[in-house]
């Protein structure tokens, strides 16, 4: 019951609605990586379930639940949040950033830097790394190495790559970018 009190004050408060109980499945649109996407989601959805399975946008990882892996890290109104525990209608009129939108046929810099100095091995952190170095950087584009390693450490990297990790974000503060 407090479950669908919470998902009713938050569709709410996001869309300038009256009060809307939701049960079941419910179709609401994402705006993700600036598309408009009809999706169907129940009170329980995660974002991340979204953006996998019904969108087959599978970068951010389902590695851990309570977001202590940073793995499932997305851009929600240009802030990074593991989207493993966010709820998908927590996200109606919130844009959301993938981190395929820094790829195709021009990568964002942070990618192509990653690239570069090799920041990845097994690569199941990498892209809530890639994500979350993005969204460092743009609030801090002259980081040093230690606020950029401050700056990251809510992802965890298993393989422990950091040090490519730290190389390839130090690369995109000295270019610029
Ligand atoms: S490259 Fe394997 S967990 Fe980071």
């Amino acid at each position: 019951m407090a479950a669908a009190t919470a998902v009713q004050t938050q569709l709410a408060a996001q869309q300038g609605t009256a009060s809307k109980v939701i049960s079941g499945v419910t179709k609401v649109t994402l705006t993700i990586n600036g598309k408009e996407q009809a999706v169907s989601v129940e009170p329980r959805t995660t974002l991340l379930d979204v953006l996998r399975y019904q969108l087959d946008l599978t970068g951010a990882k389902p590695v851990s639940m309570d977001s202590s892996s940073g793995a499932s890290t997305v851009l929600v109104d240009d802030q990074p949040m593991s989207a493993s525990s966010l709820l998908a209608v927590a996200c109606v009129g919130k844009k959301i950033r993938t981190v395929e939108s820094l790829g195709g046929d021009k990568p964002d810099a942070v990618p192509a830097a990653f690239v570069a100095h090799d920041a990845q091995q097994c690569g199941f952190c990498t892209p809530g790394f890639v994500v979350a170095v993005r969204a460092f950087l743009d609030k801090h584009p002259r980081a040093t190495e230690e606020e950029i390693r401050k700056g990251l450490n809510g992802n965890i990297c298993r393989c422990g790559t950091y040090a490519n990790i730290i190389q390839a974000a130090i690369a995109v503060v000295k270019g610029g970018k």
